[in-house]
């Protein structure tokens, strides 16, 4: 792949132009792991990263072609905007992607809704998209990296104009079971278009069986176990799992002030006194971080465990998201009741065992927070891998400070020395905390450098370097067998 550039089809894009009430325009990291990972893969490979455009100046910062260089001052690759109308924005993202297909693969209990409008903006949206990394592209065999469920349908629509593409498809979310995956009306339509790619990637065996399951179950096609791929017209697809990560050494881990520094600043910040113990969240608002388990598992820690009373706090960093979906806001009311509920309940003087910050915040700033923090708890109830996790233990180079980690995300697969938890289970999870919060230097030490040691080695670029070498072979085979 030497000396080809990329072309990455995702979504959301990295750099949002936003103009502020003063009209100056601003330029926004949004929250979402798949940007937090393949960012920094693009700024080393240059190429284009094709996105929607999103932000209220987005279109006064492209040039005639839609694109803008990128990262600002620093350009070394492009990001190319597609304009969506309000109605497939609505059918498209909201409905078929986010009401739809989120819903659909992780396990946390929100009704997944198909409607065949919505999937019509769907299907359409695929083909413009489609059509845009083909505009793209240069030659008839290149490389292109598909991401998320946003882009079911892509592979297979770029397969059909560019037959001889090297296309790599990564699923950011879990993959449900054959079973779970019948609820979706059009889950045929939506394997067989995935199924367009050289190589399907999942952050774990179990999506991987999950997926070749639901392929024997619902098409027709030959599945070669041994290899793990499916072959249809005597073309191969590998489902391969690549657990994903973060970029190591970490530039807003590097940019950020020593540790004590941050945790003078975001005490100070929060009104809290210097022997505080502070507890710190970081998540999108959404129903599958777990949330309000992570509120109530604080309250039964402050229930059970008096002398955290009156010096407890947990700062929740809470970006707002989807809030067109009404699922996504009742749980931004639910939240928002619950620390209310549980800070009238031990607020005394100026203490509050609960801070809620409902806002986008800045990676300095989710920085700051992280390296302030005695624990982090990431308490999702399903999720593909969390990268929040993996960045708390890259923000903590002074090798303090303990993370609390749901068994139900794929970083519990690699972050054992973290206390694992069942986040449904608040007497598991309360207990955890608890022990966080007086775990003497030395463990917590000895913790963080086994992940450290771990999340560098297994850093975002030997993530993509692997899915890349696999395509890479693939591609020699195809020359070879030409
Ligand atoms: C998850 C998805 C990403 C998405 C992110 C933020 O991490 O896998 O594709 O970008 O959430 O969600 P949003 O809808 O704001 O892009």
């Amino acid at each position: 792949l030497h000396g080809e550039s990329v072309v990455i089809l995702g979504n959301r894009e990295p750099y949002v132009h936003e103009r502020g009430a003063d009209g100056a325009v601003r330029v926004l990291h949004p929250a979402s792991g798949l940007v937090t990972a393949l960012e920094p893969v693009m700024r080393a490979c240059s190429g284009t990263w094709i996105a929607h455009g999103s932000g209220s100046a987005d279109r006064d910062t492209v040039d005639a072609c839609d694109r803008v260089r990128v990262p600002p001052g620093e350009e070394s690759y492009a990001i190319r905007r597609v304009w969506l109308s309000k109605e497939e924005e609505r059918g498209y993202y909201y409905g078929f992607s986010n009401e739809g297909l989120w819903a659909l693969c992780h396990i946390a209990h929100a009704r997944p809704e198909f409607r065949a409008s919505d999937w019509q903006q769907y299907v359409t949206v695929n083909e413009r998209f489609a059509k845009a990394v083909c505009d793209e592209v240069k030659g008839p065999d290149p490389v292109i990296l598909v991401q998320d469920y946003h882009f079911a349908l892509v592979p297979r629509m770029i397969r059909e104009r560019l037959p001889r593409a090297t296309i790599i498809t990564f699923w950011h979310i879990p993959w449900p079971n054959a079973e779970r995956l019948g609820i979706c009306p059009w889950r045929r339509e939506v394997l067989d278009g995935l199924l367009g790619s050289s190589v399907v990637g999942f952050h774990t065996q179990q999506h991987c069986n999950n997926f070749v399951e639901a392929v024997d179950r619902y098409l027709e096609t030959r599945i070669d176990r041994e290899r793990q791929s499916v072959v249809q017209g005597g073309r191969e697809c590998l489902v391969r799992n690549y657990p994903i990560s973060i970029e190591w050494p970490n530039r807003w881990a590097a940019a950020a002030p020593p540790a004590a520094e941050c945790r003078h600043a975001v005490l100070a910040e929060l009104g809290l006194d210097a022997d505080a113990l502070l507890g710190v969240g970081v998540d999108r608002l959404d129903y599958t971080k777990g949330i309000e388990e992570r509120l109530l598992a604080v309250e039964r820690a402050l229930e059970r465990f008096p002398h955290l009373r009156g010096r407890f706090t947990f700062a929740q960093l809470a970006a707002p998201s989807r809030t067109l979906i009404p699922r996504y806001a009742a749980l931004n009311d639910a939240v928002e009741a619950l620390a209310a509920r549980i800070n009238r309940r031990f607020a005394s003087g100026t203490y509050r065992p609960i801070v809620l910050l409902r806002a986008h915040h800045e990676p300095p700033a989710i920085f700051r927070y992280l390296r302030a923090a005695d624990v982090c708890y990431v308490s999702s109830l399903h999720d593909g891998m969390n990268l929040v996790a993996k960045e708390f233990v890259a923000a903590r180079d002074d090798e303090r400070g303990v993370l609390v980690l749901s068994q139900f995300t794929g970083a519990a697969r690699e972050l054992t020395e973290a206390l694992v938890v069942n986040p449904y289970d608040l007497e598991e999870a309360s207990a955890a905390l608890a022990t966080a919060l007086q775990m003497p230097a030395a463990e917590q030490a000895e913790r963080m450098r086994a992940m450290r040691a771990m999340v560098s080695e297994l850093n975002v670029y030997r993530w993509a370097g692997r899915m890349l070498a696999d395509a890479g072979r693939l591609r020699q085979r195809g020359r070879l067998s030409d």
